[in-house]
């Protein structure tokens, strides 16, 4: 169908899955097991109603928002996904674009198929990106890619800390992996016993050995901020800010590696009631399940900076830059729409009391 008819992010994920091939729908689509945490990724913002405040004078508003310190058109950026180029020939090339003429940050994964001067120089050349980083169990590899992050003007390191070994995703170890390769990692993808899995076979480098400590060893040898990708609960978010990390990113890898490892949105609140302080130590950000602008609005009632958006943007890919071009636009005018009719015109007013999060009140 014509871009245009597209006017939401499931109708996005439809057209992939009729357009991408079989194996690039099962590793992007996939999630580990039964689901239940990808599911729930999605399923518990459907939980949690907004209340809405009226008669506030809404007819301008604004979703910009700074991200550590960058500027960004808006309370969201691209999580980091491996290897675009199972979508779209142009890959995390057409991401960068898409992005640049949008505004909206793009966290380049470690498995992107493009080598990352590539990715940057798609852009335009004051368009902040992130790095997300998988600590090499050869550290000599790691450094590498650090101090070229760092040359190639990279604005903050998100080091993944969920996925040091993969998650069981069936529906795509069921289908062959075709031979492809990171440009960034090296890191290739050939069929063995198990299966085809892409994550499986493309994370054997990734170092199961990582601990806290590391941290300190990323932000030196990088010389970035460093954000933690992957806290899943309050005494972690709590030990990342006393390594003096800039930021915590409350993901499950969306639902790709723990199965029934609870959903971010659940660990958000978890930060909330048990370490409220976090959100004024740290920013703090969430992904997992993020289809609608009401999500986004949702997260940052609860004390969110930003959003990551993973599988949409992998979707949008079917239709290169203009695709990734229009999913931003509806995720701003939908945020947009949920913020008028909530009250509010600039994110910065986003509150927990515009939420009512009684039914997922589990803890
Ligand atoms: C991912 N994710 C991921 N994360 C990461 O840190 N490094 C990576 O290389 C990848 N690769 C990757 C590939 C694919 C196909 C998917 C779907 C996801 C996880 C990603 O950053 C993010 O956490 C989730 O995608 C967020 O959930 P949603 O938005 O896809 O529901």
């Amino acid at each position: 169908p014509e871009l245009f008819r597209l006017i939401s992010t499931y109708d996005l994920e439809e057209v992939a899955q009729n357009t991408l091939t079989a194996k690039a729908w099962a590793f992007y689509s996939s999630a580990a097991t039964d689901l239940v945490t990808h599911r729930g990724n999605s399923n518990l913002y459907r939980r949690i109603m907004l209340r809405p405040r009226v008669m506030r004078n809404v007819a301008e508003v604004t979703t910009k928002r700074s991200i550590l310190g960058c500027p960004s058109s808006a309370p969201f950026f691209v999580s980091p996904a491996a290897m675009a180029r199972l979508a779209h020939p142009d890959g995390e090339c057409a991401i960068a674009r898409g992005c640049a003429s949008e505004g909206v940050i793009q966290c380049v994964s470690n498995n992107a198929s493009y080598p990352l001067a590539d990715i940057i120089s798609s852009g335009t050349s004051t368009q902040p990106f992130f790095l997300q980083l998988y600590v090499n169990a050869d550290r000599a590899k790691t450094i590498q890619l650090l101090h070229k992050a760092h040359e190639l003007g990279i604005k903050a390191i998100f080091v993944t800390v969920d996925a040091h070994v993969p998650g069981k995703r069936e529906a795509d170890e069921r289908i062959a992996a075709e031979n492809v390769a990171s440009a960034i990692s090296g890191a290739v993808a050939s069929n063995d016993k198990k299966g085809g899995g892409m994550g499986r076979l493309m994370g054997q480098y990734i170092d199961k050995t990582l601990s806290w400590t590391d941290i300190p060893w990323i932000q030196e040898t990088s010389r970035l901020p460093v954000v933690v990708k992957g806290v899943q609960s309050a005494a972690d978010a709590r030990i990342a800010v006393s390594y003096g990390v800039k930021g915590i990113m409350l993901s499950n890898h969306g639902g790709r590696s723990l199965d029934t490892s609870q959903p971010a949105i659940l660990t958000l609140l978890e930060l909330h009631r048990i370490c409220p302080e976090v959100f004024n130590q740290v920013e703090v950000y969430i992904d997992g399940g993020i289809m609608r602008g009401s999500d986004i609005l949702k997260a940052l009632c609860l004390g969110a900076t930003a959003v990551g958006v993973g599988r949409p943007f992998l979707y949008s890919l079917c239709y290169g830059q203009e695709g990734v071009e229009h999913l931003c636009e509806i995720l701003k005018d939908e945020l947009e729409t949920s913020m008028r009719l909530s009250g509010i015109t600039d994110v910065d007013q986003a509150h927990p009391g515009l939420v009512n999060t009684r039914d997922v009140d589990f803890l």
